[in-house]
C-alpha cells in the first residue's frame, strides 16, 4: 500500500453576531471589566441567539472550510466531531451533521476531549487516514456553551470564561512521494506528529455533573437545585496543570522531531487564558510574535478555540502553506496533547 499522508486542505470558522462585554457580564453579577481582563485576557465573547444548535453554529464553518478546500462535505468519506455541547445528550453531532449536510453514509464518530478536541481529533484523523481507512476527513469542532452557563454570583468565576463558536477542517490524504513522509526536517506537507495524554484523577475538577449516570435517573431536582447543571471547575489546580502539561507535551513532541522552539514558526495554543499562554510560551522559549491569541475578542469556545485560530490566521497571513506549526492544548478529563503539521 502507497504511503499516505494527511494534510489540511482548508479551514474555515464561524461565531455568533451578539457580542457580549464584561461589562454586560457585569449586570447579572458581581464582576468588572478589570478583573476578567486581568486574571485571563478576556474582553468579550459571542453567545448565540436561543434555539441555535451547536450543529446550527458549526454549518458556516465547515461551508467556509470546504469552499477554501474546493470540495463539498459530499466529497468527504468521514466524519469526525468535537465537542462538549452536542445537540443532544446522544447521538453526538457527527451523525447529525451526516444527516444536514446530505453526506453519504459515511462512518460518524465524536471525540471527547473537550478543550484538546482538536488536537485529538486531527490525531485520530491522520491515523484514520495514513492506516488507509479515509481520504478526506471532515473535522468539526463547534460549542454552544452559552447556555449552560450560571450568570449569578455562584457561577461568576466559569460565566465570564466561556463563549460559543464553530471552526472546521477539511484533511485530505495525500501520497508521500518516493516514500517520503512529512517530518521537521522536510518540506513535505502534512501532519508530523500527535502527543495526547489523559489525567482522569482531575475528571471532577472542571466537569458539568449533570445529566450524568452519577445522578439518580440521570437528572434530579436536586442536582438542578445544588447548580450541577452547570459546569464547575477548580480554577486554580487547572491553571497550574494547564500550563505543566502544555509545557511537557510541547517539550516531548520537540524533542522527539529533533526541533527547537524557535524552528516553529507558529504555535496555535488552546485559547482558555491568556496567562496559561503567555506562562507557556515563557517556559517554551517562544518569541511572542509567533504565538497566535484571540481570546480577548471570544473568551474559551472548547474545541472550537484552535481551528478558529487557524482560519484567522489564515485570513490575516500569519499561517501560511509551508509553515512549521504546533497546535496545543489542556482541557477537561484532565486531557491535554499537541500536533506538529507542515501547513
Ligand atoms: N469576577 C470577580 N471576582 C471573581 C470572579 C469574577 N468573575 N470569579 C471569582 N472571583 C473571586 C473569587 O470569588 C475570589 O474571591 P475571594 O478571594 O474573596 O475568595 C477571587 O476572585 C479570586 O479567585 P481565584 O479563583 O483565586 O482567582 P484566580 O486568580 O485563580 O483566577 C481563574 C480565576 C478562573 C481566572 C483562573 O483560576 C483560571 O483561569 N483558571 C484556569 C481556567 C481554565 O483554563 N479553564 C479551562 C481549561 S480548558
Amino acid at each position: 500500500m502507497e504511503r499516505m499522508r494527511t494534510v489540511v486542505r482548508g479551514v474555515g470558522h464561524n461565531l455568533p453576531s451578539q457580542v457580549v462585554t464584561n461589562f454586560d457580564l457585569s449586570k447579572f453579577m458581581d464582576t468588572s471589566d478589570d478583573w476578567i481582563v486581568e486574571r485571563t485576557g478576556i474582553r468579550e465573547r459571542r453567545f448565540v441567539e436561543p434555539g441555535t444548535t451547536t450543529t446550527d453554529l458549526a454549518l458556516p464553518a465547515i461551508q467556509m472550510a470546504c469552499s477554501r478546500a474546493g470540495v463539498t462535505p459530499q466529497d468527504c468519506d468521514m466524519i469526525i466531531g468535537a465537542t462538549l455541547s452536542p445537540d443532544f445528550f446522544f447521538p453526538g453531532i457527527g451523525t447529525v451533521l451526516q444527516n444536514k449536510l446530505g453526506m453519504a453514509h459515511v462512518p460518524a464518530l465524536d471525540v471527547r476531549a473537550q478543550c484538546s478536541g482538536l488536537i485529538y481529533g486531527l490525531a485520530t484523523a491522520d491515523a484514520y487516514i495514513r492506516a488507509g481507512f479515509a481520504k478526506r476527513i471532515l473535522l468539526v469542532c463547534s460549542e454552544v456553551q452559552s447556555p449552560i452557563l450560571e450568570r449569578t454570583n455562584r457561577g461568576r468565576d466559569m460565566a465570564v470564561l466561556f463563549g460559543d463558536g464553530a471552526g472546521a477542517l477539511i484533511v485530505e490524504a495525500q501520497a508521500c512521494a518516493g516514500g517520503e513522509a512529512p517530518s521537521a526536517k522536510n518540506n513535505v506537507r502534512g501532519v508530523i506528529d500527535s502527543i495526547m495524554g489523559s489525567d482522569g484523577s482531575g475528571a471532577q475538577l472542571l466537569f458539568l455533573k449533570a445529566p450524568g449516570s452519577v445522578v439518580p435517573g440521570f437528572m434530579t431536582q436536586a442536582a438542578i437545585d445544588a447548580g450541577d447543571i452547570h459546569p464547575k471547575m477548580d480554577g486554580r489546580v487547572v491553571f497550574k496543570n494547564a500550563v505543566t502539561r502544555m509545557v511537557e507535551a510541547a517539550s516531548n513532541l520537540l524533542e522527539r522531531n529533533g526541533i527547537s522552539p524557535s524552528e516553529l514558526d507558529l504555535v496555535l495554543p488552546h485559547q482558555a487564558n491568556l496567562r496559561i499562554n503567555e506562562a507557556v510560551r515563557e517556559k517554551l522559549g517562544v518569541s511572542e510574535d509567533r504565538v497566535f491569541n484571540n481570546i480577548q475578542k471570544y473568551g474559551n469556545t472548547t474545541a472550537a478555540t484552535i481551528p478558529i485560530c487557524m482560519s484567522e490566521a489564515t485570513e490575516q497571513g500569519k499561517l501560511k502553506e509551508g509553515q512549521l506549526v504546533m497546535t496545543l492544548a489542556f482541557g477537561a478529563g484532565f486531557t491535554w496533547g499537541c500536533n506538529l503539521i507542515r501547513w
